[in-house]
């Protein structure tokens, strides 16, 4: 067999080959695995860290229907300003009228301030709405300006303009704005500026023209656009807690996030406090993003959609058993399940189709999934699932079904429910973990055991985090690299898999770490995003076996030395894709035998992308946003089936090999 002269590009040349032991590997070129499902890699977004209004939803006014249990929280008024509950939106019924102000010198209106203040680029265009009324007749001439507050009172306004309002019905009336400057923390002020006739507003909003894929109800670009970059193959969402809601109430109910923005109802949200007992007293659900958006969103993206829906239990850990609803108040909720598949997937004639048809899609969505309940445990979950099972299964046999093996990854709640699970015929279990370095670390092998004959695995939740350091350094990405070569080893039985959470704002999190941080202007990546971004994009299309010399596929077991390693085809493209990570503190050698391949075929070069920090404690952030960032570099085999190379202590990297 030919030994290959390689040629490395500058940047791996400089690296010394250590004087460690060589870890043989075989790959198993002819030995075409288990397909990994176009929905192996995907994303999950709940709305914890304002991740929906204050993130990704591009709408910029808070409490912008004064709905909140405090109609005022997040505005400022002065005045003539009085609170209506009598307003032409049913399910969001508040509105304010401003008063005359009687004279030249005095104001009636209003200010707000935005999620940690109401930013604007300069130059952009900004679309300001608000529905209005002139309730005695007449017209009335009512001001809008985007503040600077840290000008001068008299020259704060960046932008403004004026809408007259002239009908004693209710209207929707729109203004565009153009700030000269760009601001993170501004204000959107309101008012009459001199003797009008009384103004009813209601639904005070603004937007930035220049959305995700220019929606008017739009996402903010820079998000949407980061999750578009993850080409991700399902899209789980909304929740998470939220689905399962503190009580009753605010549980999560996709009817109320359907239909006309204006009339979807405020709800509370769970992440109003966090488990370390901080306070977010602001911190509601709009629904502006709803159901309808998070299917477009997941159809523009390409993936596929998987709504979570609540089981008819609310937060186990917030509830004791004799709060819960009882097997006798679970038919509505599973109704919600059967009018969410037509809503979804039904034409026109049918009640929900028609909706989701009047909301601008006339074409199905082509719902595939469903889950049901989030992270319930104890034998109160199976006892509520179980009636919504063969009404679903009925009336749409090909929708696969998604439940749940509790909060915890392993222990007395995950071996009862697994079974449970099985017995059911769930199609997938939702797995959650959130563990320290040391759990992932030993977690190498942990689907090669499981049942081949029972449901699928999704692993729902997942984050690695350090001992005292819950943040997202990038030893704990390079850790969810490792243990990500047993998902994808194991994509026989392991059909999903998504990172949590998604989104924080780094003035308003609750929940740390998190793959995409931002603040009102930017965003920038962690090092676990990047992790995400390479297996979702070298997923290939089967898997591959690659064994070491005891036959053992690299686990970080014993005399290993914190190696992890896994392999796919990519059947499209002809290429063997292999994923090393390096866990340990020393740099190993690997030597790869392609075996299988015809006596005159070989490997002639390869891409070859790295992931790497000198400092593991090291992360992303918004002053340094590409600190750790993938490094590509295209390297020079000359027709080999044996390949030696070096992999540095702590990283990552995904070969592309091409024959
Ligand atoms: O991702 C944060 C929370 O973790 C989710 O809401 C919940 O499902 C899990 O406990």
């Amino acid at each position: 067999m030919k030994v290959p002269q390689l040629i490395l590009a500058a940047a791996a040349a400089a690296v010394s080959l250590s004087a460690g032991a060589v870890t043989d590997l075989t790959l198993q070129t002819n030995k075409v695995g288990a397909p990994v499902q176009p929905t192996m890699y995907g994303i999950f977004f709940e709305d914890i860290n304002y991740g929906a209004d204050g993130g990704l939803y591009a709408e910029k006014i808070k409490n912008r229907s004064f709905e909140f249990p405090q109609a005022f929280m997040g505005w400022y008024t002065f005045g003539d300003v009085e609170l209506k509950d009598d307003g032409p939106f049913e399910r969001a019924p508040h509105y304010v009228r401003l008063g005359n102000p009687g004279h030249a010198h005095k104001w009636s209106g209003l200010e707000n301030e935005g999620f940690f203040g109401v930013s604007v680029e300069k130059g952009e265009k900004y679309r300001f709405s608000v529905w209005a009324r002139v309730p005695d007749g007449g017209t009335s001439k009512l001001r809008v300006e985007l503040i600077n507050p840290s000008h001068r009172e008299n020259h704060q306004a960046i932008a403004k303009g004026e809408i007259t309002v002239n009908s004693k019905e209710w209207k929707k009336y729109t203004l565009e704005l153009t700030p000269e400057e760009t601001l993170k923390e501004g204000k959107l002020r309101v008012f009459l500026g001199k003797p009008e006739n009384t103004v009813d507003l209601e639904h005070v909003s603004l937007f930035p023209v220049d959305t995700w894929n220019g929606h008017e109800n739009g996402m903010r670009k820079d998000l949407a656009q980061k999750l578009a970059d993850l080409h991700p193959g399902v899209f789980r969402f909304p929740g998470g807690c939220i689905v399962e809601g503190t009580d009753l109430d605010s549980r999560y109910q996709w009817k109320n996030t359907v239909g006309p923005v204006e009339n979807r109802p405020t709800n509370e949200n769970r992440w109003h406090y966090t488990f370390d007992y901080r306070f977010f007293p602001d911190y509601y659900q709009s629904y502006g993003l709803g159901f309808y958006e998070y299917f477009l969103l997941s159809e523009e993206i390409g993936a596929e959609p998987l709504p979570i829906l609540n089981v008819g239990l609310i937060c186990q850990f917030q509830n004791d058993l004799d709060a819960q609803p009882s097997m006798d108040q679970i038919q509505p909720f599973i109704q919600d399940a059967l009018d969410l598949i037509e809503f979804a997937n039904g034409d026109e004639t049918t009640t929900w189709g028609k909706v989701r048809a009047d909301m601008g899609h006339p074409a199905p969505f082509n719902l595939k999934y469903l889950g049901i309940g989030n992270e319930q445990w104890d034998s109160i979950y199976p006892q509520h699932l179980e009636p919504f099972l063969a009404p679903i299964r009925q009336a749409y046999p090909d929708i696969k079904l998604v439940g749940s093996s509790g909060p915890d990854s392993e222990g007395e709640q995950f071996d009862f429910l697994w079974p449970e699970m099985t017995r059911l015929k769930a199609d997938l279990v939702d797995e959650h973990f959130y563990r320290p370095e040391s759990w992932f670390l030993a977690q190498g092998k942990r689907y090669d055991g499981y049942n081949r004959k029972g449901p699928k695995v999704f692993a729902g939740e997942y984050a690695c985090h350090g001992k005292g350091k819950k943040w997202n350094h990038f030893n704990a990405a390079l850790l969810e690299a490792a243990f990500m070569t047993g998902l994808e080893r194991n994509a026989d039985i392991v059909h999903m898999a998504t990172y949590a959470p998604l989104f924080a704002h780094i003035d308003g999190w609750q929940w740390q770490p998190d793959m995409i941080w931002y603040d009102n202007l930017e965003s920038w990546p962690t090092c676990s995003y990047y992790v995400q971004q390479l297996y979702s994009d070298n997923k290939g299309t089967n898997v591959l076996p690659l064994l070491d010399a005891n036959k053992q596929p690299l686990t970080g077991g014993e005399g290993q030395n914190g190696l992890f390693a896994s392999a796919v085809l990519d059947a499209n493209t002809g290429e063997y894709i292999v994923k090393v990570a390096n866990t340990g503190d020393q740099a190993q050698e690997l030597n790869i035998n392609f075996a299988g391949m015809k006596k005159k075929e070989g490997i002639n070069g390869a891409t070859v992308i790295t992931l790497h920090s000198d400092n593991p404690d090291a992360e992303n952030s918004r002053e340094n946003p590409s600190l750790i960032v993938p490094k590509q570099e295209q390297i020079a085999i000359e027709n080999a089936q044996n390949w030696t190379t070096e992999i540095p202590a702590k990283t990552f990297k995904v070969y592309r090999f091409h024959k």
